[in-house]
């Protein structure tokens, strides 16, 4: 379904991504795991079409993205949750959500939509007239891949939805996850939270200072001494 080859993207002398090669399956779930720094936003950003890359082709079903103005490539479909949510603090949950069905493809359904959101985020039902800005940090995720899901999407692209969260509210939004994730929906996410992140995924690259260094299934890498090293945080725990 998308598949990125040799994405290049520097920020003035910066290099912040190198020759990235990948692609996502349609209904996979797919994880792209690296440090503070690795570039792992850049290249969300570059399929999201927030930062042009210098180089390289994104394409999705074959489609050349990367010469597609941005209304074009939402009515292809592509949603991107960025890192640190981007919600509007000042409109009501239910606005929120409204706006996400701003794109023509995904006005018809929006209220079937909206129920289904409401379904995933039970707490958002409860608050649709709270300001988003005065909800906490895991109900203004919620918001964000819910006003994302709003937009019928066929590939959700998320950029660390648990940054920041308590870990009790981790289990939250990756519980929703999860249900998002069995509905078939392909996914795209990066995550430092690798554990739960490999837990749900099909797929996983590794990604260091602008290069993928591996990848695989998420349950080979879930054991791999290096990965484990590296993003685990220690020693790996068979069976687990
Ligand atoms: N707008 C920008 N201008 C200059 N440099 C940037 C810009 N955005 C990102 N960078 C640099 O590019 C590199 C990759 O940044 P990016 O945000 O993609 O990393 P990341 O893997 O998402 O990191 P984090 O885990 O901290 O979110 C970093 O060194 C960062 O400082
Ligand atoms: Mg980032």
């Amino acid at each position: 379904m998308l598949e990125c080859s040799d994405l290049t993207l520097a920020y003035g002398k910066h290099v912040a991504l190198d020759g990235v090669s990948l692609r996502v399956d349609a209904g996979e779930m797919v994880a792209i795991l690296g440090a503070n720094g690795a570039g792992k936003s850049s290249l969300l950003g570059a399929i999201g079409g927030r930062v042009r890359p210098r180089a390289g082709q994104v394409r999705l079903d074959g489609a050349d993205l990367l010469d597609m103005p941005d209304h074009a490539r939402v009515g292809r479909g592509i949603a991107l949750v960025p890192e640190g949510r981007g919600i509007f603090p000042g409109l009501s949950v239910a606005d929120n959500l409204a706006l996400g069905a701003n794109p023509a493809h995904a006005r018809a359904g929006a209220d079937a939509r909206r129920a289904e959101v409401l379904a995933l985020f039970p707490r958002l039902a409860e608050r649709q007239a709270q300001l988003a800005g005065t909800m906490s940090g895991g109900e203004q995720q919620m918001v964000a891949i819910g006003r994302a899901l709003m937009s019928a999407p066929r590939l959700l692209l998320l950029d660390e939805p648990s940054l920041g969260l308590a870990p009790i509210v981790v289990q939250e939004v990756f519980a929703a996850l999860a249900r998002i994730r069995r509905t078939g929906l392909t996914i795209l996410i990066v995550e430092q939270n690798a554990r739960a992140t490999l837990a749900l995924a099909d797929r996983a690259y590794l990604l260091e200072a602008g290069r993928i260094t591996g990848s695989g299934p998420a349950e080979t890498l879930r054991t791999d001494p290096a990965v484990v090293r590296a993003f685990l945080g220690g020693a790996a725990v068979a069976g687990e």
